[in-house]
């Protein structure tokens, strides 16, 4: 299916092969306006195997468009498994943009923060992920020749390549092991405590499986987080929906520039 949507994103946007995908997470639609001038617009529900987002502030549809002389796939309206999605509809996106021919992946998403260094609109570096999503992106019957084995290795997930060129496009930027959980719902205060014991310094509802689905393609994985909120029991605020959406809409330009920045560097 990821091939089929693949063959129909090359159809529709000719001129040859993309190079890098950007999966653009909640409220981070302002990012958009960074990544190089629109060439193509698909619609997502014209392509082979996508769901609609049930999210508001995910706009379904993949643009094509040049960053210096690479061709860049940026997908808005990511599925999430709490839509009620399987993973190979959470990771179809994703899938799709290797079969095009991206060889870097972008992940960004919005994340509550469980690290006092980490407050809200500050962009954080994924360094690496605790998936507890009870879900695997491998999850089924085994990947077809020739497309590896299913017992992926997961070491050095989020290239650090890609990291260190994102330090130098935003110097001082922090960086941290990101929480993946099944959601909707938020943490209780008492699971924030538990992930803060586990190691994680962001606490968010996507990402991990479609990581790993790039990694199982061969990708490099670059995965930036922005921080919309402190998790449950690490502030006083109450948490909800529109503060990630809001968080988005003032610091989502600031993030594009920097996924800008290290396209550019590649
Ligand atoms: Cl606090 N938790 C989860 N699971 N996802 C989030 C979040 C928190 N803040 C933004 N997204």
């Amino acid at each position: 299916m990821a091939q089929e949507a693949a063959g129909e994103i090359e159809r529709r946007t000719g001129g040859g092969p993309h190079q890098v995908a950007v999966i653009l997470g909640s409220g981070w639609g302002e990012a958009v306006r960074h990544l190089g001038d629109l060439d193509t617009e698909i619609m997502l529900v014209d392509l082979p195997g996508f769901a609609t987002s049930t999210v508001p502030g995910h706009g379904g549809s993949v643009r094509s468009s040049w960053i210096g002389n690479r061709r860049v796939l940026t997908f808005q309206g990511r599925v999430h498994l709490y839509e009620g999605n399987p993973p190979h509809t959470v990771v179809h996106a994703v899938r799709s943009a290797v079969m095009a021919g991206c060889d870097v992946v972008v992940l960004t998403n919005a994340a509550g923060s469980l690290n006092p260094d980490f407050q809200v609109g500050d962009g954080v570096l994924i360094s690496d992920h605790i998936n507890l999503t009870g879900q695997s992106a491998l999850w089924g019957p085994p990947p077809p020749e020739p497309f590896g084995s299913r017992f992926v290795d997961l070491t050095d997930l989020y290239a650090g390549r890609l990291r260190a060129i994102a330090r130098e496009v935003a110097p001082g930027i922090g960086e941290g092991v990101y929480a993946a959980l099944h959601g909707p719902n938020y943490e209780t205060p008492a699971e924030i405590r538990m992930l803060r014991t586990l190691g994680a310094d962001l606490v968010g509802m996507s990402t991990a499986l479609e990581a790993m689905a790039a990694r199982h393609l061969g990708a490099e994985v670059f995965g930036l987080s922005l921080v919309t909120n402190l998790a449950a029991g690490v502030g006083e605020s109450k948490l909800d929906h529109t503060e990630v959406l809001e968080t988005g809409a003032s610091a989502g330009g600031r993030m594009g520039e920097i996924i800008r920045g290290v396209i550019e560097r590649l």
